[in-house]
């Protein structure tokens, strides 16, 4: 791309008089995928840009780290620009990273990871190139679909906004998934008042989508018979696998039809998917995470998948070993036992329900274990890294997270606790996005 092209940007909320304009050169990409800038002693944060580039800025307000930014304007454009695909980019909150150019791409996510871990002291860590999973392979995702001046809009939330975003077609989404908006829009049509918003839950599965419509502001209690038709005949016309109905966010999604089980092949296993469950974005990169935990424990007798879910991680362990799964959500663990059990693996997989934050694995618990996996929330995974950084037993950890922060809080605990780094591997599951997820594998020296 020519380095004099300009690009004009719409800018959202254009109707706020801006405070300052002002023309800048980016100088490098922060932890959430802006440039960033200097003005005098301040730093500005402007999404959407490049290093190296000329921008012209609305100054738009303060932020903990300096100056926030709306790019108006690019007027030399930097040579790691691209042209996104996405023709909501810009407007679409989704998306921060659609106009990096793919090597400077891959370079700012391993960057995330090395950056983290010097943060924490640990900059001789060695970090690999990262593994890319490309657009069009994500799985799950929850759309907004809402009434506003009569008309349906589903989508998602816009940049800096509350807006939401009319989506005719998101680049991430597998085939099935991008085509539910349309289906979605039609039965909300019969549904949803002016003002009226749900948030929609979807998951590709080997049955087909799974469907959860969390209605947010319906009072708690039943769904009239009427309603229950209403939403049956949707799952039949969508083709739906399964749709669920959650009358807010704290209720768990009743199902109201099961066209057919929405299951996942997990490490060859058919594993029943509760509604709503936690399931990794792709298919591809939740093969790349079991390969990468069956490499990291090595030839270990027996292992715990710490925060195990429905059992992504287990299931491949248990061909190869003994494998004892917990986690805090029984309905995950339930599934995974029954899975389990379906093709004789119940001597292989052990399963509890254990809140691992407040009662960690810790002590004579972790004797039986020569390996130990772990693959937290975003917060991480601090209590058991404290536990296996005070025992002697276990010789290998894998460590997978979906936060360089915390990855490299944990990293650092385990490295205090006498383990050493093998392995750290960044998986972009988070196409465009300004996350990563990490595995770390690490061994007892
Ligand atoms: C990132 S997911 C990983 C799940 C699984 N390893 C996978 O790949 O599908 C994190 C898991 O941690 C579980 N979890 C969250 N907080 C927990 C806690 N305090 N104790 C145990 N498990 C927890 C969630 O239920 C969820 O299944």
């Amino acid at each position: 791309m020519s380095g004099r092209r300009r690009h004009r940007r719409t800018a959202v909320g254009e109707a706020t008089a801006p405070a300052e304009r002002l023309t800048l050169t980016i100088d490098t990409l922060g932890a959430q995928g802006e440039g960033i800038a200097r003005r005098g002693a301040d730093l500005v944060f402007v999404p959407l840009t490049v290093p190296g580039e000329q921008v012209t800025v609305d100054i738009v307000g303060r932020g903990p780290g300096g100056l926030k930014g709306r790019l108006v304007e690019v007027m030399a454009a930097g040579s790691d620009r691209i042209e996104p695909p996405c023709p909501h980019y810009g407007t679409c909150g989704g998306c921060a990273l659609q106009h990096l150019a793919p090597a400077p791409y891959a370079a700012w996510k391993r960057d995330q990871v090395i950056t983290a871990l010097a943060q924490r002291g640990l900059s001789e860590v060695k970090v690999g190139s990262p593994i890319i999973i490309p657009p069009g392979r994500r799985r799950r995702t929850a759309f907004i679909v809402e009434r506003v001046d009569g008309r349906i809009i589903a989508g998602y939330s816009a940049r800096a906004s509350h807006r939401v975003v009319d989506i005719e077609r998101c680049l991430l989404l597998t085939p099935a998934l991008d085509q539910l908006r349309d289906a979605l829009r039609r039965f909300a049509g019969t549904w949803l008042k002016e003002g009226e918003r749900w948030r929609v839950h979807a998951t590709e599965s080997e049955g087909g989508l799974d469907v959860v419509i969390a209605a947010g502001r319906q009072k708690s209690g039943g769904l009239a018979i009427a309603a229950r038709r209403q939403l049956a005949g949707f799952a039949d016309e969508a083709d739906l696998a399964r749709l669920s109905w959650q009358n807010s966010e704290t209720d768990p999604p009743e199902p109201i039809i099961v066209r057919r089980m929405p299951q996942l092949m997990l490490g060859g296993v058919a594993v029943e998917l509760p509604p709503g469950g936690f399931l990794q974005p792709s298919a591809e990169g939740e093969a790349i995470l079991g390969d990468l935990a069956v490499e990291g424990i090595g030839k270990a007798k027996r292992v715990a998948d710490l925060f195990a879910g429905i059992g992504t991680l287990s299931l491949r362990l248990a061909a190869v070993t003994k494998v004892s799964a917990i986690d805090s959500d029984p309905r995950l663990i339930a599934a995974l036992a029954k899975a389990a059990g379906a093709v004789g693996f119940s001597g292989r997989v052990e399963t509890e329900v254990r809140d691992l934050d407040r009662r960690p694995l810790a002590g004579d618990e972790l004797e039986p274990f020569s390996a130990v996996v772990f693959d937290p929330p975003r917060a991480g995974a601090r209590a058991q890294a404290e536990a296996l950084a005070r025992t002697e037993s276990v010789e290998r950890v894998v460590a997978v997270s979906c936060n360089p922060a915390t990855f490299a809080r944990d990293a650092r605990i385990l490295v205090d606790g006498g383990f050493r780094p093998i392995r750290v591997v960044p998986v972009d599951q988070f196409t465009y996005a300004a996350h990563v997820e990490i595995v770390g594998q690490f061994r007892r020296v």
